[in-house]
């Protein structure tokens, strides 16, 4: 009988699929327990020896990881769409696929995106606070006034799956939307009664600058302080996408000067947020705890793909979705 597959998760996961794993004798697993990811030293450790690897995005797969894993490893699996933790260059260097989860989560991410956009610009999380704070007292004409989302603008920046679900919502809220990608998408913006921009153009007539696009060396602080400059006074920022994209010292500068009127974040430069930080004492501000593709049904699912690709990376087949060729 073959030696069972070693392969280091590092945490638990939802769905079947990984329910069949564990029971399967041709696996042996080690599973990180608890909600905390492995420390450094943790993860170099048990990832010694393993011939799989099936992490989150709270892990840094790096050279020394993939030295510390060893010859054996065949396959790095990721439960999530984007990639920016993992050294895909490097996995690529030594023959290692890296997968991911693309597609399941769309949908998802996209009503979080629009909870965002509502609930910056109808003040939904201040309001509710407002009420458990007992400060309901009566009702006024102004009172927790915020701006509408219908017939405004949306700009969203990135035009991938994701950002065409994000604009296909806008149809019934009867707004304009514009849209920027680094390589045109016209059939796709077509599609869904999207205005190919230029960026700039974007940013300054959008009344709500949606970001969903992946973290890359190029897109670091892509919306940075000219960004904001650019923004319509009152506009609100969304981001959904990764923390990094927004430079977060120019988005305090914007939204203590007034230059921009409130963020809806998913995302922040560094996860999780400091309770020190000035986006926490903000009333226009709603943070999130990366949370965009959290239902359980996908969630199920993008566990369920990082286990397929697990598998077929290990039986040296080509696996069902891959970053990075
Ligand atoms: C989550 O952020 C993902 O990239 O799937």
């Amino acid at each position: 009988m073959t030696a069972p597959y070693r392969v280091f998760i590092t945490r638990e996961l939802p769905g079947r699929e990984f329910a069949k794993l564990r029971d399967d004798p041709a696996f042996e697993l080690d599973v990180w327990p608890g909600d905390f990811p492995p420390s450094r030293s943790d993860l170099l450790q048990h990832v010694a020896g393993v011939d799989g690897l099936v992490c989150l995005i709270t892990d840094s797969i790096d050279s020394p990881v993939l030295d510390a894993a060893g010859a054996r490893l065949k396959v790095v699996s990721q439960m999530a769409v984007g990639v920016d933790n993992v050294d895909v260059a490097a996995c690529a260097a030594r023959g290692i696929p890296v997968g991911n989860t693309p597609g399941v989560l769309t949908e998802t991410t996209a009503d979080m995106a629009w909870a965002l956009i509502l609930a910056s610009a109808r003040r939904v999380v201040e309001a509710a606070e407002y009420v458990k704070d007992g400060q309901w007292q009566t009702w006024t004409p102004t009172q927790m006034a915020g701006i509408d989302v219908y017939g405004s603008t949306l700009g969203i920046i990135g035009f991938g799956a994701i950002g065409q679900a994000i604009a296909r919502r806008a149809q019934g809220f009867g707004m304009r939307v514009l849209c920027w990608n680094r390589s045109p998408r016209p059939t796709e913006s077509a599609a869904v009664g999207a205005q190919q921009c230029e960026f700039d153009h974007v940013l300054s007539q959008a009344d709500f600058v949606c970001v969903s696009i992946a973290l890359t060396d190029d897109t670091r602080d892509l919306i940075d302080a000219r960004a904001f400059e650019l923004m319509k006074p009152g506009a609100i920022l969304v981001n959904t996408a990764r923390g990094p994209i927004v430079d977060e010292d120019a988005l305090v500068e914007a939204l203590q000067g007034g230059q921009i009127g409130g963020a809806g974040l998913d995302v922040t430069a560094v996860e999780p947020l400091s309770m020190e930080s000035p986006l926490l004492s903000m009333d226009n501000v709603v943070v999130l705890p990366h949370i965009g593709s959290a239902s359980m049904a996908t969630r199920g699912k993008m566990a369920d793909m990082a286990v397929a690709n697990l598998r077929a990376g290990l039986a040296g087949e080509s696996l069902p979705n891959s970053v990075g060729g």
